[in-house]
């Protein structure tokens, strides 16, 4: 029964097992979600401390249609748990993709498609199944067609998506960054993808130093140079504008990056326009690079998408042929607020400027405290899983608007595979969903488990 209600909100008295945090109420013809529970004297309920939820009302159903409601609901209306033909009903549209079922019910979480290029974020503690969720989101699109590229900093998403995709008739790409291995493509990069702050995370410089190598780089005019072309371009640096031992210092620190970069760098660097394709997943490797070579792919592969499409609308007539999706795992490495590095900058680009191109950006991460407000601000859909740490609650709270206080204090609750999901790609306020399970785990079985060394009993024989 309604005790109270208030603009868009509702105090219900509960009195069924059943409801919990999450679960999508009927009061009437109005719909609800329970965004918070406590326990609660009144005197209308009488003065025992009773069960009550704050109910969300999102919507009156008026000819089969939800439509927002402009004032607050009765009170002592009755109030019933939602079933699933309702549930249905309620969250599907014309297209529809899913990650799971709606929490304590056998209803799909039908979310809209349509929305993924204002960008998502998918945040949760370590372990919380933000790759299993990712991977779910993923398949979803590549079923829709969407071309899907994934920067991959643990090497987890070829055994996650070739599994999810088992039967489904989506070709699965894999790039490997630095180190090749056969049977996969290897992503190159081109040198000049790297500002001269980008050279300063592999090799300290000193500010002579980076003056000098901002020199040699303004020299070029094209931007098919390489690494050994810089470190040629050292030698035309006059000593009347740099010390001689700057310059040679330089030098020396130009060469020992040729390690780093080796098999990372070439002139132009892989065409990756040409490498996402409808019903394609384009994986790119990463796990064996190094954090500053990983750091400039992102920089390179978000650059590339832009820059591509920007030409293509440019100087084509015909339309760009089809929208794209990029996942970046371990998204606080590449857009931490403190990093000087490019590919912050390319990221926050992507952020406000994929959209017009039909970029749709995800960012996954557990640390999202960490992560440059601009971007996090950038994405309309939020997928929150499990969540500890104060200061990340804080960071969600200041960056989206569409999620409210009493969610975020409750994220401890969630359980692994377990999100609410707010904001542009849900067509509720929010949605407390239970992901599909892929089915397999990492090798948690071997922990404790490992079978004792054999030792062979001497005697008292000794080798001789
Ligand atoms: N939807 C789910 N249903 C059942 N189990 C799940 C689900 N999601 C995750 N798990 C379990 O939790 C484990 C961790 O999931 P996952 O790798 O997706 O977490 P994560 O948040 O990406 O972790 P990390 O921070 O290490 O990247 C999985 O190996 C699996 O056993
Ligand atoms: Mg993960």
């Amino acid at each position: 029964m309604v005790v109270s209600a208030e603009g868009r909100e509702a105090d219900v008295l509960v009195q069924d097992e059943r409801v919990e945090t999450g679960s999508i109420l009927r009061i009437e013809d109005y719909y609800g979600i329970v965004a918070y529970m406590r326990y609660r004297e009144d005197e209308k309920i009488g003065s025992k401390q009773k069960l009550i939820a704050s109910v969300q009302i999102f919507g009156k159903l008026t000819k089969n249609r939800l439509v927002r409601i402009k004032k607050p609901i009765p009170p002592y209306s009755k109030v019933y748990l939602a079933g699933e033909k309702e549930l249905n009903m309620m969250l599907s549209g014309e297209k529809n993709i899913s990650l799971g079922v709606v929490y304590g019910t056998k209803a799909r979480a039908l979310l809209n498609p349509a929305e993924y290029d204002r960008h998502m974020a998918i945040l949760a503690s370590t372990g919380a199944g933000k790759s299993y969720t990712a991977a779910n989101l993923i398949k979803e699109y590549l079923m829709l067609s969407l071309p899907v590229l994934i920067v991959d900093t643990h090497g987890e998403y070829p055994r996650l998506l070739s599994h999810i995709l088992k039967d489904k008739d989506i070709d699965v790409m894999v790039y490997t960054v630095k180190h090749p291995r056969s049977g996969y493509g290897e992503l190159k990069i081109p040198v000049s993808i790297l500002s001269p702050e980008d050279f300063g995370h592999f090799i300290y410089l000193t500010e002579p130093q980076k003056s000098a190598l901002e020199t040699v780089l303004d020299k070029f005019e094209k931007t098919d140079y390489m690494l050994e072309d810089i470190i040629e371009g050292t030698g035309m640096l006059s000593t009347n504008d740099f010390h001689e031992g700057t310059i040679k210092a330089l030098k020396r620190k130009l060469i020992s990056l040729q390690r780093t970069f080796k098999n990372v760098f070439d002139r132009y660097g892989t065409d990756i326009t040409e490498l996402m394709k409808p019903y394609q997943v384009t994986i790119i490797d990463a796990s064996y690079a190094p954090a500053g070579v990983r750091q400039s792919v992102v920089s390179y592969l978000s650059h590339e998408l832009l820059a591509g499409r920007i030409r293509h609308k440019n100087e084509m007539s015909d339309p760009i042929e089809y929208d794209l999706l990029f996942v970046v795992e371990e998204a606080h490495n590449y857009a931490n607020s403190r990093l000087a590095h490019s590919c912050r900058f390319q990221l926050a680009r992507i952020a406000s400027e994929g959209r017009k191109f039909g970029i749709g950006l995800c960012v996954i991460s557990q640390k999202p405290s960490k992560i440059d407000e601009e971007i996090l601000s950038q994405c309309n859909t939020g997928i929150y899983m499990h969540i500890t740490n104060p200061s990340d609650k804080d960071h969600i709270r200041r960056s989206f608007e569409s999620i409210n206080d009493e969610i975020i204090k409750d994220l401890d609750s969630l359980d692994v595979g377990e999100c609410i999901i707010a904001g542009a790609l849900n067509r509720i306020p929010f949605l407390l969903c239970s992901v599909d399970d892929i089915g397999i785990s990492r090798e948690e079985g071997m922990k404790f488990n490992y079978s004792r060394i054999e030792k062979t009993d001497l005697g008292d024989s000794d080798y001789v």
